[in-house]
């Protein structure tokens, strides 16, 4: 049986930036509103939500059109009980920079997942600045921070991380001193893109990214939250693997450091158009796809490239499985300690529907091939392995199963609907 697509995919808010919205529009002004439209109702960005509220911040119920009350840099209040972080990364180690120069004790917990993923990156410049942090067996949740008053810091990053960056530009922003972040290539930059807009002037020289000491509460502001590209990089291999049709993909964030998926699949022979930006009163880009079905061919993915998709990785490797030829991931042993390790999750799924495909220490080697694709999937509860494999499993004459189909619901809940709707 062909696949065929058809019509037009508004994916749901930005995760980065939702998770993000939540933070700085809880650290404005005391007293003033900020609006956030359109933001992402996921589990992930309802972590960060449940957190800021246990800290004293009125956040109302998810909507589209949310008015969000700021209580200041030093407006938080110590939480009753332990912080549950979930399944989100970003929001454990986001929170943490925040909670390092606010002067009360939090605990910070998070599900099974996240409590085998590593803090001691977070904790150690935090650490540097003069907070006082415990983690489990040295680098893992629960993690202790005895907030204190920080002084300034220069940072080396060991990994492009932007987690870690905003970490430290977030507690440097809190404590009011200057943080300086040197990253070994750009990680994503909306922390930096918020501060700017609302208010703090931040210095940009090379790879290294400075916060001025903020001395007054940032300004609430009014923002639509862009498209995920992460989420519309389903759609686009969906396309890319049909057999007719085209989608659309709408209002969906452009941003040199989140596009690499769309660049690799163009590179890879996808037929990829992509309108001019628009700008956006987030102070980021939107832009539409427009993906029509082709025959892709292996592509060779190298570390530079890899912080611009580091999400979409598992999906590139299931899209090379059609590929003509090899594609090789390199410099991405990032992958390793995400949701899940994406490498030997993504490799051995593969292998268990009948692609070939090999691990390496710091990513995969993917033969592609043409045969039908069959089998069952163990998504490890991560949510981009179980959309990766839903997505391969669409191909024609392709069928996967997919183990745990809903913890979809930490970036993306209406994603099988959609695909549904789009595939018809
Ligand atoms: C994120 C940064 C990335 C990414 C994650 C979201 C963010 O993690 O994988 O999904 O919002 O800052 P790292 O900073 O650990 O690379």
């Amino acid at each position: 049986m062909t696949m065929r697509v058809n019509g037009q995919v508004t994916v749901p808010g930005d995760k980065s930036i939702s998770h993000r919205a939540l933070m700085f529009a809880s650290l404005a002004r005391p007293g003033s509103k900020s609006v956030v439209r359109e933001i992402l109702d996921s589990a992930d960005v309802r972590s960060t939500a449940g957190v800021l509220r246990a800290l004293g911040v009125p956040i109302p119920a998810f909507s589209s059109n949310m008015a969000i009350t700021g209580v200041g840099r030093r407006g938080l209040a110590a939480a009753s009980a332990a912080l549950d972080c979930g399944n989100s990364g970003t929001t454990a180690r986001l929170i943490s920079g925040i909670l390092a120069a606010s002067p009360f004790r939090s605990l910070l917990v998070g599900d099974e997942s996240l409590s085998r993923r590593p803090m001691r990156r977070v904790a150690r410049p935090l650490e540097a600045m003069g907070a006082h942090i415990a983690l489990a067996a040295g680098d893992r949740l629960p993690m202790r921070i005895d907030g204190a008053t920080l002084s300034a810091l220069r940072w080396k990053s060991e990994t492009a991380s932007a987690q870690v960056k905003s970490a430290i530009l977030l507690a440097g922003l809190v404590a009011g001193v200057e943080v300086t972040v040197e990253e070994p290539s750009p990680s994503r930059d909306h922390t930096e893109r918020f501060l700017r807009a609302l208010g703090a002037t931040l210095l940009v020289n090379g790879s290294s990214i400075t916060l001025a000491p903020v001395t007054r509460d940032l300004s609430a502001f009014d923002l639509t939250v862009p498209g995920d590209p992460s989420s519309a990089a389903f759609f686009a291999a969906l396309a890319s693997l049909a057999d007719a049709g085209s989608l659309s993909l709408l209002h969906v964030l452009d941003s040199p450091t989140r596009d690499g998926f769309f660049r690799t699949l163009t590179s890879m022979g996808g037929a990829v158009a992509r309108s001019a930006p628009r700008h956006t009163d987030s102070g980021e880009s939107v832009t539409t796809y427009e993906i029509t079905p082709a025959q892709l061919h292996g592509v060779e993915v190298a570390a530079s490239s890899v912080p611009s998709m580091i999400d979409e990785l598992p999906l590139l490797a299931c899209l090379a499985a059609h590929a003509e030829g090899e594609t090789v991931i390199s410099g991405a042993e990032e992958l390793r300690v995400k949701e899940s390790d994406r490498i030997a999750a993504t490799v051995a799924n593969l292998r268990a529907v009948g692609a070939e495909a090999e691990e390496r220490p710091d990513g995969m080697v993917i033969h592609g091939g043409d045969a039908p694709l069959r089998g069952r999937i163990v998504t490890h509860g991560d949510h981009r392995i179980a959309m990766a494999f839903g997505i391969l499993g669409r191909r024609r004459s392709n069928a996967i199963e997919v183990d745990d189909p809903d913890c979809v619901a930490v970036s993306y809940p209406s994603f099988w609907r959609t695909l549904d709707e789009v595939t018809r």
